[in-house]
């Protein structure tokens, strides 16, 4: 599949979406209760919706039953991810499920919302119509914000990145914390949320190792001792590089978190 309708996705991200495609499609292949509610898959900080859009391409063809839901707090990237879907669907890159099978919500990942935003367990709530409905989550995938203001402003960050991509998409909101670094602030309240939902495979993207480190030693100290969980860090695939026609690239990692049944 072409990468060019998935406007904004960056060559690791959707290096990574195929792998945690690949994932997911093993995992149902092994799973001997065969259940037969959606494949659910959560996207945190969707921005223009490339992840759940790819992911939706990828996964179709396999799961006659699909929920994803692409989560933001900018009304404009939300925007985008709606025209992003009906471009491709005018493309033909997506079945026409993809309009039924696809949401796109505002809500404030971080959880304090206002106004004009619910917080992320709000929102999450009110998606589900019947209470007593299973609402575990097969796969929660992310690419938040993770650059320090720091970083940021002192041109470590790529030019091309600084010039085209907002702030907000980039840099999270400052935060104090003892237990972490600011820049990895979203990481800990997905991971608090993966656990809740009762996620099988969590995905993140990563500014690169250290922050990848980082953010599996944050999963072993918050999760229970009971729960059972595999964690690594996967490289951005050579392979899928030179299949997809990318350039080659060292930066990012991404965590992969998977529940052991
Ligand atoms: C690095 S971009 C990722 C976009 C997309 N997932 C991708 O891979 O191309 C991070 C996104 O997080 C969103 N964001 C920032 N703060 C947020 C918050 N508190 N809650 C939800 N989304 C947030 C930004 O609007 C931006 O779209």
């Amino acid at each position: 599949m072409s990468s060019v309708g998935y406007a904004n996705e960056q060559p690791e991200t959707e290096s990574y979406t195929y792998q945690a495609a690949r994932l997911v499609c093993q995992v149902a292949a092994d799973d001997k209760s065969k259940s037969e509610r959606p494949l659910r898959i959560i996207d945190l900080c969707t921005g223009t919706g490339c992840i759940s859009l790819l992911l939706h391409a990828l996964l179709a063809p396999h799961f006659q039953n699909l929920s994803i839901t692409g989560i933001d707090i900018s009304p404009r990237a939300l925007w985008l991810a709606q025209k992003n879907l009906r471009h491709n669907l005018q493309l033909g890159q997506l079945a026409p499920r993809a309009t039924t099978d696809i949401h796109f919500h505002r809500a404030d990942v971080l959880g304090k919302g206002d106004g004009s935003t619910p917080p992320i367990k709000s929102l999450l709530r009110s998606l589900v119509s019947n209470p007593s409905e299973h609402t575990q989550c097969d796969l929660l995938i992310s690419n938040p914000p993770y650059i320090s203001r720091a970083e940021f402003r002192n041109g470590t960050t790529a030019r091309s990145v600084r010039l085209f991509e907002p702030e907000l998409a980039l840099v999270p909101s400052d935060s104090i914390s003892e237990d972490f670094r600011s820049e990895d602030i979203f990481y800990h309240r997905i991971i608090t949320l993966a656990y809740e939902l009762e996620t099988k495979i969590i995905v993140l993207e990563c500014g690169d190792m250290a922050q990848a480190q980082r953010v599996v030693a944050l999963h072993k100290r918050l999760v229970s001792k009971e729960s059972k969980f595999s964690a690594g860090i996967w490289p951005t695939r050579e392979r899928d590089l030179a299949e997809y026609g990318f350039h080659q690239t060292d930066g990012s990692r991404c965590v992969i978190i998977q529940r052991l049944s």
